[in-house]
């Protein structure tokens, strides 16, 4: 691809920044909140053990793939599976349902982000005892203050995008992470301190392998999509802004292990923290069922109540910077999520990155804000554009990749930056994983998922 192009679209400065902003991208919502909870919920170790083989198995080679079909085409999803198919029209419909799906699961992440913030303010506002206005901040059913905070996150997340890709996400990708890490250190280290941390990490590392059962494997499936940002294109598109001399093998393995440490790094924080919430008189278990809380009840009630209780200005200070830790995460992964329908309008329309950005965000944010009124559209939206839509795109660009592009053009690709790559038996080996392992297993799962939610 000539330069001309790769300036006009904007390139990472730095290896480590793409690294970066791909990890940034990865680690969100759904690992500081979403794997503890799903740990919790599903047997602990048990979980992570399974969760852990589906990124090896399935994730680690499906982003390599995404890298290496970005790289090879500088384009967004939509224009690079035209360009690999020339001008196939159903080959550019896996790109179109990426962006479909990024634009859907942005306007509930939106949401879930825009209560980050609110819930940081509250714990100040609390403090200061403006004790109405903070029950209105914690209200999750509050339509206008949602939609408030929403479009708040939304706004945030546009500027740093119409940055530009060097100077707006891997520089904010690059400022947030470590502060991000330094957050979630502090904060484990001060949980540990209080009374019933340990029965929470007994729980955490103990696996229980009773409950493996096939309902927890499409969980850690699903989970390992959404955590790693699989199948929606938008590392297609963060692979697009490569340069050809990094190695894309090596920085999907860097990613992979960022995402699933920081996963369960995050775990020794909100379990023990559920389990310490526990001990200080909060319930976390349905009196009913004697199931844990659903994960909304766990990170916006259970752990403030938690919060609460610690009480003073240190109480404050804890809640205050968990709500920042997980408004962070959010950030790094909204802006990918922004990216992918913005590349695609700016490549396929045209049109400048500052009118996309504004044109593209304008547009989620309003779902995002009918989202804010109508919270059961999250669940409608989780179910078609994550559970359904992240597998079935991840499948569709497996398949695509593997038997139209073919994997030998891949690995021809991956040379660059890879130079002796033809003689490890990484080739061999990824070409099975791509071509017979990945498509499988993810076709196992999406048909049990549908089988499930229609019977
Ligand atoms: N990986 C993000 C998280 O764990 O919260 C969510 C996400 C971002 C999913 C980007 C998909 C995506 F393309």
């Amino acid at each position: 691809m000539s330069d001309s192009n790769t300036e006009s679209r904007g390139s990472w400065n730095t290896k480590f920044g793409f690294i970066l902003a791909a990890a940034g991208s990865a680690v969100g919502l759904g690992n500081i909140w979403g794997f503890p909870t799903q740990v919790a919920d599903n047997g602990g170790a048990a979980f992570i053990l399974i969760y852990l083989l589906c990124c090896l198995i399935v994730g680690f080679p499906l982003m390599i793939a995404e890298f290496t079909i970005g790289r090879n085409t500088q384009k967004n999803p939509v224009g690079a599976f035209k360009k690999l198919s020339n001008n196939n029209i159903y080959a550019a419909l896996i790109g179109f349902w990426g962006v479909l799906c990024g634009l859907m699961i942005l306007s509930f992440y939106l949401v879930i982000s825009g209560w980050t913030l609110s819930f940081a303010l509250e714990e100040i506002v609390s403090y200061l005892g403006f004790n109405e206005l903070a029950n209105t901040l914690a209200d999750l059913g509050n339509g206008y203050k949602n939609a408030i905070f929403t479009v708040l996150f939304g706004l945030l997340t546009i500027v740093i995008i119409t940055g530009g890709v060097s100077k707006g996400i891997e520089r904010a990708t690059k400022t947030l992470m470590p502060i991000l890490l330094g957050i979630l250190l502090i904060l484990i280290i001060y949980i540990f301190t209080l009374e019933g941390s340990g029965e929470g990490l007994r729980m955490y590392v103990t696996p229980d392998f009773s409950t493996i059962t096939p309902d927890l494997l499409l969980s850690a499936l699903g989970q390992a999509f959404f955590s790693l940002s699989l199948g929606m294109g938008a590392l297609i598109t963060y692979g697009s802004y490569l340069k050809k001399n990094q190695n894309v093998v090596e920085s999907a393995a860097y990613v992979t292990v960022a995402d699933v440490g920081i996963a369960f790094v995050a775990g020794l924080l909100v379990i023990p923290a559920m389990f310490v919430a526990q001990a200080s008189g909060i319930q976390i278990f349905n009196p009913e069922t004697g199931a844990l809380f659903s994960s909304v009840t766990l990170v916006f009630d259970v752990l403030p109540g938690l919060f609460g209780n610690i009480g003073g200005f240190l109480g404050t200070l804890v809640g205050f910077t968990f709500f920042i830790l997980l408004g962070l995460a959010a950030l790094t992964s909204s802006i990918s999520l922004l990216e992918v329908p913005v590349s695609y309008v700016i490549d396929e329309h045209n049109i400048k990155r500052k009118k996309a950005a504004w044109i593209v965000g304008g547009i989620v944010s309003v779902i995002a804000v009918i989202v804010s009124f109508n919270l059961n559209l999250i669940d409608v939206f989780v179910f078609i554009f994550n559970e359904i839509g992240l597998p079935l795109g991840g499948l569709m660009i497996c398949i695509f990749l593997a038997y139209f592009w073919k994997t030998e053009n891949a690995v021809l690709e991956m040379k660059n930056g890879f130079e002796n790559i033809e003689e490890t038996s990484f080739p061999k080996i990824w070409t099975i994983f791509v071509k017979f392992i990945c498509p499988v297993l993810i076709f196992i799962v999406l048909f049990t998922t549908l089988y499930n939610y229609i019977f």
